[in-house]
């Protein structure tokens, strides 16, 4: 986008400031015209080549209800790992659901069964389940699919499964697939989804090169006539917020062109022509949410200047990294200090630190920072610590819809009684 476009299109202080006169600081703001660009770029460009394409989108990536009503209007399945995504799905009226996670209790499985969820099996008590299920009843047409594990690695032979460990631990293993394989097939429940979701490190193109040749050899090996889905999973770079060095990134076209590439050869693939689900997260919504924090002082202490401000890292980088998230000032520009400065929260946590050592232009009290970026594993993994939940208010075409109001002390009391 041009630099004129993204200026004119970006908020200004006047509008931030009235924003916070209205509703108060910190809020975020989630831009669904990004949210949804990023969805249809995503599936077009598997479409380019294949029509047989579903997204799932991973809901813990972000369950913000108007936003995962955007994702189902589109035509995304919702993509679930636990039975509180599952009711969160089915509460939003999500017709189709992904139903995976490495634990899924009998209430939650039955639940799934009964709203004709794809359920994704990642351990065998799983299968014993299912398998105890259709003995007793024997009219149900029972279909799961299968979570395979998955082993990634560079070109040097290094794992890449995410934060480097040697073994992820999700999904059957491929020396107790035929046993399981046979064991489904006996008590005659149809093996009809595949799936291969393996977070990594680097999200490479490489890994889904791996991740579907993988996928592909099972379907051979086992002879998984029945597939309908053929589940990359999630784990893509994409939805980048502006300010981000992009050199070298994979765009959705490099993830889509890499996969179709090595399926689109395969005979096997070519005769049962599965449809390929993917189940983006952070790829889709990390820029759809913009966070703003009001200056209440400046702070010269020994060696160190500080921004202090309303907000805390928990709103923005609940993990706590130390990495600079892209950054805004919006201020009056008329006067202000200069210099290199630490952003701080207000949680009176020492290690509340928002930005590092950054270099800030006219910065003083009453102006605001915009913190980009934080779509993704942010506002879920955010705690009630200290302040209330920051209120998130939608904005499109110039209009203003609250989609979460800020916490009130009800909301935390309610849940101890
Ligand atoms: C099964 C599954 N699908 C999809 C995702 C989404 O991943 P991301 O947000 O990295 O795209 C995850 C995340 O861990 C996952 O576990």
């Amino acid at each position: 986008m041009p630099l004129w476009k993204i200026l004119m299109e970006r908020i200004n202080y006047i509008e931030v400031k009235d924003l916070a006169q209205k509703i108060g600081t910190p809020f975020y703001l989630m831009h669904p015209d990004k949210y949804r660009k990023n969805i249809s770029a995503f599936i077009s460009a598997f479409q380019k080549r294949y029509s047989r394409i579903i997204a799932g989108y991973s809901m813990k990536t972000n369950f913000v209800p108007a936003l995962c009503e955007i994702a189902k209007a589109m035509g995304c399945y919702a993509e679930v790992v636990s039975e509180m995504e599952l009711d969160l799905a089915v509460k939003l009226g999500f017709e189709n659901i992904i139903f995976n996670g490495p634990i899924k209790a009998e209430g939650a499985l039955l639940k799934a069964i009964s709203h004709h969820a794809i359920i994704n099996l990642d351990s065998e008590y799983e299968v014993d389940f299912m398998c105890k299920y259709k003995n007793e009843n024997p009219a149900i047409d029972l279909m799961v699919g299968l979570r395979v594990n998955v082993h990634l690695t560079d070109e040097k032979g290094n794992s890449t499964v995410q934060c480097g460990l040697r073994e992820g631990r999700f999904g059957f293993a491929h020396d107790i697939l035929s046993n399981n394989i046979n064991r489904l097939r006996n008590a005659g429940i149809k093996i009809v989804s595949l799936h291969g979701h393996t977070s990594s490190s680097d999200r490479a193109v490489q890994n889904y090169r791996i991740i579907s040749d993988y996928m592909l050899s099972i379907c051979e090996e086992f002879r998984l006539d029945d597939l309908q889905y053929f589940d990359i999973g999630g784990g893509f770079f994409g939805a980048a917020p502006e300010g981000l060095d992009l050199k070298g990134k994979p765009l959705y076209e490099d993830y889509a062109n890499a996969v179709l590439d090595m399926v689109l050869k395969n005979e096997w693939f070519q005769h049962r022509q599965p449809t390929i689900v993917i189940e983006p997260g952070s790829s889709v919504v990390s820029n759809v949410f913009t966070y703003y924090t009001k200056v209440y002082q400046l702070k010269h202490i020994g060696s160190k200047d500080f921004v202090m401000v309303d907000g805390s890292i928990f709103d923005v980088k609940p993990t706590m990294h130390c990495n600079n998230l892209p950054h805004r000032i919006l201020s009056d520009n008329r006067d202000g200090a200069c210099g290199v400065f630490d952003v701080v929260g207000s949680t009176c946590m020492e290690k509340d630190i928002i930005l590092h050592d950054v270099e800030l232009n006219k910065i003083k009290a009453g102006d605001y920072v915009e913190i980009n970026g934080v779509g993704a594993y942010t506002i879920a993994l955010t705690p009630t610590f200290i302040n209330y939940l920051a209120p998130i208010l939608s904005i499109e075409n110039g209009e203003k819809t609250l989609v979460r109001r800020r916490q009130m002390i009800e909301d935390i009391i309610t849940i101890y009684r």
